[in-house]
């Protein structure tokens, strides 16, 4: 029997790569993306949740991807988008966690493996709501951990430095207004100047990543963040 997982954020950078990688390694995956539910209301938590178990009749891992930036300063921060990056980047990998604890339990392999980011570990300026809910859902994979440890479930943080992806490529100019610097430099200065290796991810080293704690040989890594960030929190 093939093992199933639900992947959100399917359609983007990262999402699309762990698509590939875990269909590569025969799990049938349950790809959603926003033209299929958008992630930072409940019901829709709900919905992909059932619509993955009314489909394939069981869920041995979630992998809560999806997501977004917003780059502005504090006192300019809109409140609302506060609100839906936290919908987006923390409450909804609990709700996925809370509708498909059964079913992983079920699996008695089961696999909560969050996309979390290096912001997850370490701040950045003008990232206010990106980074508080990733650190945030740094916290919720620890307690889940604690609380599958009995029932097989595992629970872990991927914690990619920057990826090539669109999420990136969008916040250049962003990033650029912030600074005040022209966008071709903002990626040597901004977004690289923290990381030891100067280059950007490629999505198929984190979906490799993440093959690899979806695996047999993930079992033992739980309740922790696990960094792939070219040496960024090692500063
Ligand atoms: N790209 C990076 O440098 C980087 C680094 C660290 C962590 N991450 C994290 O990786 C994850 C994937 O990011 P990416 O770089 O592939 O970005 P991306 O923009 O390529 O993909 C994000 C996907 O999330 C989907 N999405 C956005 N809002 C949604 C909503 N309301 N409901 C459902 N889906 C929604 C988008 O449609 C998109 O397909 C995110 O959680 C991001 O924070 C990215």
């Amino acid at each position: 029997m093939r093992k199933v997982a639900l992947v959100t954020g399917a359609r983007g950078g990262i999402g699309g790569a762990i698509v590939e990688r875990l269909e590569a390694d025969e799990w049938t995956v349950h790809a959603v993306d926003v033209d299929d539910a958008d992630l930072t209301t409940r019901e829709a938590n709900k919905a992909v949740v059932d619509a993955a178990l009314s489909a394939h009749g069981r869920l041995d891992a979630i992998v809560p991807n999806a997501g977004f930036q917003h780059i502005a300063p504090v006192r300019d921060f809109p409140e609302e988008t506060w609100d839906r990056l936290l919908a987006l980047l923390l409450t909804s990998p609990f709700l996925l966690a809370k509708y498909a604890w059964e079913a992983l339990a079920a699996s008695g392999e089961g696999r909560v493996c969050v996309i979390a980011s290096a912001h997850a570990l370490t701040a950045s300026p003008f990232k206010a709501g990106y980074v508080a809910a990733k650190h945030g859902v740094l916290g919720l994979v620890k307690t889940l951990a604690l609380e599958g440890a009995e029932v097989g479930i595992t629970a872990t943080a991927v914690c990619p430095a920057y990826v090539r992806t669109p999420l990136v490529e969008t916040q250049i100019a962003d990033q650029a207004k912030a600074h005040g610097l022209p966008a071709e430099r903002v990626l040597e200065e901004v977004l690289l100047e923290r990381q030891a290796v100067k280059r950007l991810l490629e999505p198929s080293e984190v979906a490799d990543l993440v093959a690899f704690l979806l695996g047999p040989t993930g079992s033992g890594i739980t309740g922790v963040a696990v960094p792939i960030d070219l040496g960024w929190t090692a500063r």
